[in-house]
């Protein structure tokens, strides 16, 4: 069976791409220290799959630990998910952004040329995009210009992986910008396990309906858009996941050098405000609400033009907003206030 390294893979988005690379008859291999995740998400994949996840506990700027498991695992791929992404923490701590998401691809792009391993799928963001004019976004809007060094982290990343399939005539990289991931596996088994006050949107609506936080702070309803409320893409995690799977089949197929950007998104643009809104009906549960100022460094609009993903990878989103603000809540209530 294929064996793919997946960094990060006791993550939110990782964790569903493990479960959907076993649906899809691939062997999923976890390098996560579990610095933001925790035991019970492994409890829950082998819940899912029926199988025992196999993880290694290392940091994957550690070159002499990596270079131990590709020499013990002997993969044919790699999905890098291990990273960083609290913006605001990026902004009070940029060197730790820059040495653990700059640093690690660094280190795994020199490990997979050391073990002849030559396919990755980098987890990129839309964040690259910066403050887009150009809505939808297409791979080829304007990017480079992001709005904390969390965003710059990925625009480095980028490039790195250009630079250095330009000189590897052997590298086959994709990059996955991805919209706003959201929801959790349908099971209730595996989701988003903020650390803290969480920073996003639909963890901070799912806390508030379970009484763990009093209200959700609205960022601003002086937007210029249909309600005054940012827009975003947000995108059920399953989906997300699946397009990791259509990713790896697409590399698999190409002759080197490949270094190719596909957008991950639904599409649609909903508002804050939609979002709140859909989580109430869908669930039948108030979140109550107060507008605030807006916060710094959020950008008003940002939706995916699909195109690429879909006619290249042969990948589209299959589930709704309201889907995954269902499953986010079945999550929510499965870890109960703790
Ligand atoms: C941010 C990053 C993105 C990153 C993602 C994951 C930027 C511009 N975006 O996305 O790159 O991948 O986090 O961490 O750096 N909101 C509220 N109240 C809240 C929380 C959020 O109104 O309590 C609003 C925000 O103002 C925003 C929307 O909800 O309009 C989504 O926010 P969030 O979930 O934090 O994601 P982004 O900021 O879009």
């Amino acid at each position: 069976m294929d064996k793919v390294i997946v960094t990060g893979g006791a993550g939110f988005i990782g964790s569903h791409t493990c479960v959907e690379l076993m649906a899809a008859g691939m062997a999923p291999v976890i390098v996560d220290d579990l610095r933001n995740s925790e035991e019970r998400v492994l409890g829950g994949l082998e819940k899912i799959t029926g199988k025992k996840p196999v993880i290694h506990r290392i940091d994957c700027t550690d070159q002499a630990a990596l270079d131990r498991v590709f020499a013990a695992e002997k993969p044919g791929s790699v999905i890098h998910f291990a990273a960083d992404k609290a913006v605001g923490e990026s902004v009070a701590d940029p060197l730790k952004y820059y040495h653990n998401n700059v640093g690690s691809l660094a280190t795994l792009l020199r490990v997979m040329h050391r073990h002849r391993v030559n396919d990755i799928v980098f987890s990129s963001s839309c964040t690259v995009y910066g403050d887009s004019k150009d809505l939808p976004v297409t791979e080829a809007s304007a990017s480079g210009q992001a709005a904390s060094p969390y965003g710059y982290t990925k625009v480095v990343c980028e490039q790195m992986l250009r630079d250095v399939s330009a000189a590897d005539p052997h590298l086959r990289a994709v990059m996955l910008r991805y919209f706003n991931p959201i929801g959790a596996h349908p099971s209730g088994q595996i989701g988003e396990l903020p650390i803290g006050v969480p920073n996003n949107l639909v963890p901070f609506i799912t806390q508030t309906a379970a009484g763990i936080r009093e209200k959700l702070t609205v960022h601003g309803d002086d937007y210029p858009t249909r309600d005054g409320s940012c827009i975003r893409d947000y995108i059920h995690v399953v989906d997300l996941a699946k397009a990791h799977v259509a990713a790896l089949r697409w590399l698999s197929g190409r002759k080197a050098p490949v270094c190719e950007v596909f957008n991950l998104g639904t599409g649609q643009g909903n508002t804050v405000l939609e979002a709140v809104r859909t989580f109430e009906e869908v669930n039948g549960v108030k979140v109550p609400y107060v507008i605030g100022p807006r916060r710094p460094g959020d950008v008003v609009a940002m939706y995916a033009d699909t195109t690429k993903s879909r006619e290249v990878l042969g990948w589209k989103t299959e589930l709704t907003l309201a889907d995954a603000l269902r499953d986010a809540w079945h999550w929510q209530q499965a870890l109960g206030k703790g």
